[in-house]
């Protein structure tokens, strides 16, 4: 009679051994391609660490007042800033103008009507007086120009849309696609519109 137990066999192969098994050479293929593509994030979103992107803030209220809350506030912020580098310097920052000099855009309907049709050509080529504007009546000639000035079409978008927006100014916002539409109609005009011809210009 065979007293050995039968299972004795099939129990010693399933036993773990001691001993070393090759690294599977997906696992080494895959940490590789896991380290270059963390490389590469940091090489595309650390901004090189420097000072400049990395500056220390007082406390998050700061930076998250720093940043654009939607595209609209950031093409007014962006606006308001370009205007006080250009349109600012006559028609001052509080957009009143000075009495006898330059002529308000703060409650304007030069600046308010609905289709920036007129307002665009004014901005593009100037305009020369007589001109009323809020019921009085100014005669003199703008003597700087977008064009002249050397703003590009999305800065004078962002211009005209927040001197029709601030100031207590209520008006749609201005598209860089309604200033090219007018640069193509106006071709290479570079002579001051006048109050008249200006009127002459059809609005939607
Ligand atoms: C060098 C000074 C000067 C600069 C810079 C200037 N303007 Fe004017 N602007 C004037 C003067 C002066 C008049 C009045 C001209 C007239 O009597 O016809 C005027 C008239 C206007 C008018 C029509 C009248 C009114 O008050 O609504 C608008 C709109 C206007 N400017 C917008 C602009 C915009 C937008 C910019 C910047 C792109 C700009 N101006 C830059 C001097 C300036």
């Amino acid at each position: 009679m065979n007293a050995e137990p039968q299972a004795s066999a099939p129990l010693a192969e399933a036993a773990p051994k001691v001993g070393f098994a090759a690294v599977p050479i997906w696992l080494i293929i895959l940490t590789a391609l896991l380290g270059y593509r963390g490389c590469m994030y940091v090489d595309q979103f650390g901004g090189g660490f420097d000072p400049k992107v990395y500056t220390p803030y007082a406390s998050f209220k700061q930076l998250d007042d720093l940043q654009t809350k939607d595209a609209n506030a950031e093409m007014i912020q962006r606006g308001k800033r370009r205007y006080n580098e250009t349109c600012g310097q006559c028609h001052q920052a509080g957009g009143l103008g000075t009495p006898w000099q330059f002529p308000p855009l703060a409650g304007s309907e030069w600046v308010t009507a609905p289709d920036p049709a007129r307002l665009i050509r004014i901005s593009l080529h100037a305009v020369q007086g007589p001109i009323t504007v809020n019921g009085q009546q100014w005669d003199l000639i703008m003597s700087l120009n977008a064009i002249t000035l050397g703003i590009s079409d999305d800065d004078l978008a962002a211009i005209l849309t927040y001197i029709r927006q601030d100031w207590g100014n209520k008006a749609p916002a201005v598209t860089p696609a309604q200033i090219a539409a007018v640069k193509k109609e106006t071709g290479d005009r570079a002579t001051p519109w006048t109050a008249e011809e200006l009127k002459a210009v059809p609005l939607k």
